[in-house]
């Protein structure tokens, strides 16, 4: 290899090492130019764009990597990932055969086997199924690319979801642990130490102007709490709006229970948030409901959903909640919630939004120091 390319390799791998992702997507891209075959580069490519949720753009580097290198298991794990992420599932399992082929450890198999499945097929195989096609946050970095109108999120703790956008935006919780810079590259970033509830009833009619585009409800993971956020925040939203609320997808029965005391502090809790899929689909939202398979535990995304519908869930808001706060998830709902025919690829889902243009480019530079 010439000197001058090994060089910028060094430089790129060196700044991918320290998490400068388009520093060193862009050195790679320099070196292709050079020598389109170099295994490293190709590799290294590759993944930097399944962690930007770009997997199909990857798939052409992916390939040469692992045909360069057909022993290698992460140029193939990572192949095979970018095949399902983009859902080329067909493709996808001939690459898995080969990898069974070269001897690759067995529990790989399964787990990308399982991903090609829906969630009935996994549960027909007497497991419930698991959200694992990216990141939850990977997916939200990819999201906030764009710029929207007004950024709610509802529940911070640490920060590590508020410091990815780049919108105006209104964070709330009633307990802010926050480890990173909040305002990062936003124009305004406004923090209410307090619970949604509220900050709705007595902080929002103070913040009139304030509109919401987009939101990420990750607060009290109580069902009955997430449905009041979100008719609150359908109240100010724009036209186009998209809602996410995490964790809909709990992976064990016992996950799901609404008192979380009863769990020790290393078992993972989702709440009961799934409910709100079946809540939504009774109330006539599905067409605007999509579940994206973002690791560990989903997101529900809702689109633009119909403002009668949302005032028809606030007055039937009581009776809701009666219905279903002593449901459990359990064998008898699994069917019907795998069966919601709403499961969508984290990826997939972002190019739908593409399509139709959610959100704005952004046009300005990122933030600079500009004094002495
Ligand atoms: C799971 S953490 C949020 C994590 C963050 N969104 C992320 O992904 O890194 C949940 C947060 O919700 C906050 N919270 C609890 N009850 C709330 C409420 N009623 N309103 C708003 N936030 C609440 C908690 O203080 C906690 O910081």
């Amino acid at each position: 290899m010439n000197v001058e390319i090994e060089k910028k390799l060094q430089h790129a791998v060196s700044e991918h090492k320290n998490g400068n992702i388009n520093i060193a997507e862009n050195i790679y891209r320099e070196v292709l130019k050079f020598d389109s075959s170099n295994l490293i580069a190709n590799g290294n490519l590759g993944s930097i764009l399944i962690y930007k949720h770009k997997s199909e753009n990857g798939i052409p580097f992916l390939k040469i990597a692992f045909e360069n290198k057909c022993d290698s298991e992460v140029y193939w794990f990572n192949y095979v990932d970018a095949l399902i992420n983009s859902g080329k599932l067909d493709e996808a399992h001939e690459i898995i055969e080969r990898g069974k082929k070269v001897g690759f450890p067995s529990q790989n198999f399964e787990v990308l086997i399982e991903r090609t499945l829906t969630p009935s097929q996994v549960h027909a195989k007497g497991k419930l199924y698991r959200a694992l096609d990216g990141y939850y946050i990977n997916f939200l970095r990819a999201l906030h690319e764009k710029v929207y109108e007004g950024y709610f999120e509802i529940g911070t703790r640490f920060g590590d979801t508020l410091v990815l956008s780049q919108s105006p935006t209104i964070a709330i919780d009633p307990y802010f642990q926050l480890k990173k810079n909040p305002i990062f590259n936003k124009d305004s970033c406004l923090l209410f130490q307090e619970t949604s509830d509220s900050f709705f009833k007595n902080t929002m009619p103070k913040l009139s102007h304030y509109k919401c585009q987009l939101a990420f409800i990750d607060g009290m993971h109580l069902f009955e709490y997430a449905l009041r956020d979100f008719i609150n925040l359908a109240k100010i939203s724009t036209k186009d709006v998209l809602f996410l609320f995490h964790d809909p997808i709990p992976w064990t029965f016992k996950m799901t229970i609404r008192d979380n005391k009863k769990l020790r502090n290393d078992e993972n809790w989702v709440g009961d948030i799934w409910k709100l899929v079946p809540i939504f689909i009774d109330a006539g939202l599905k067409n605007s409901l999509n579940l994206l398979s973002s690791a560990p535990s989903g997101i529900l995304a809702v689109l633009n959903p119909d403002k009668k519908i949302i005032s028809q869930l606030e007055k039937n808001y009581e009776n809701i909640c009666a219905k279903w706060v002593n449901v459990e998830f359990s064998k008898d709902n699994l069917s019907n919630f795998y069966n919601s025919d709403i499961f969508t690829k984290p990826e997939i889902y972002l190019k739908s939004l593409e399509k139709i243009s959610f959100g704005n480019k952004i046009e300005k530079l990122t933030k600079e120091w500009i004094s002495q």
